[in-house]
């Protein structure tokens, strides 16, 4: 990826420039999807995640960014990732993989339990992403493929429970 691009944290100005650039990218339907169930709250502001594009001295502009939102899966504390945005004219640039890669070593190990996400089939399993197990419910509809965690720790989402699975918000 080239140096114009900058990785940083997100910080709280960045909000209007980044929920515009989601509905830009998204469209407004974006926000009907069942996946907002879960982001009744706030993200967690510190695994925030932005790209800056540099060009302009006076003026980056964030280009993509990455966020992070509490959730339940059973008992355990989780995490729902997304929304991943890149704008679309840099898609295909590693953008997408650098903020993935990066956030993955912040949030592994770090008390979390697992990571799911409603993505892209083609994207996640590069980075550990497997589809959910079937007994992992989920308030709504949804194309199931999209569904898609991680195990952050040494705990086996596919081993917790033969029970069905409740995916809720949490407040952080
Ligand atoms: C998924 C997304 C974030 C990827 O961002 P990106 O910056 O383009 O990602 P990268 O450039 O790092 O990697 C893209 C990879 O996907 C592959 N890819 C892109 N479109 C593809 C398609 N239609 N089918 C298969 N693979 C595809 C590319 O070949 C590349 O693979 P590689 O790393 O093996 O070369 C971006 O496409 C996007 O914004 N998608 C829509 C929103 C979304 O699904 N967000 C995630 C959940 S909230």
């Amino acid at each position: 990826m080239s140096d114009r691009y900058k990785l940083r944290s997100y910080l709280p100005k960045d909000k209007q420039s980044v929920h515009q650039m989601i509905i830009e990218e998204f469209g407004h339907d974006y926000l009907d999807r069942s996946v907002w169930k879960f982001r009744k709250s706030k993200p967690i502001e510190k695994l925030g995640l932005i790209v800056l594009d540099t060009f302009h001295l006076h003026h980056e502009e964030i280009v993509a960014s990455l966020q992070y939102w509490p959730i339940k899966i059973a008992e355990y504390n989780s995490l729902l990732l997304g929304p991943l945005v890149v704008r679309d004219h840099l898609k295909g640039k590693g953008i997408g993989s650098l903020l993935i890669t990066s956030s993955l070593k912040m949030i592994k190990n770090s008390g979390w339990n697992f990571c799911l996400v409603s993505g892209e089939p083609y994207f996640f399993p590069k980075f550990g992403f497997k589809p959910v197990p079937e007994n992992l419910l989920w308030p709504g509809s949804i194309e199931r493929q999209r569904l898609q965690y991680i195990n952050l720790r040494d705990l086996y989402l596919e081993k917790v429970s033969n029970k069905p699975l409740t995916t809720l918000p949490d407040i952080c």
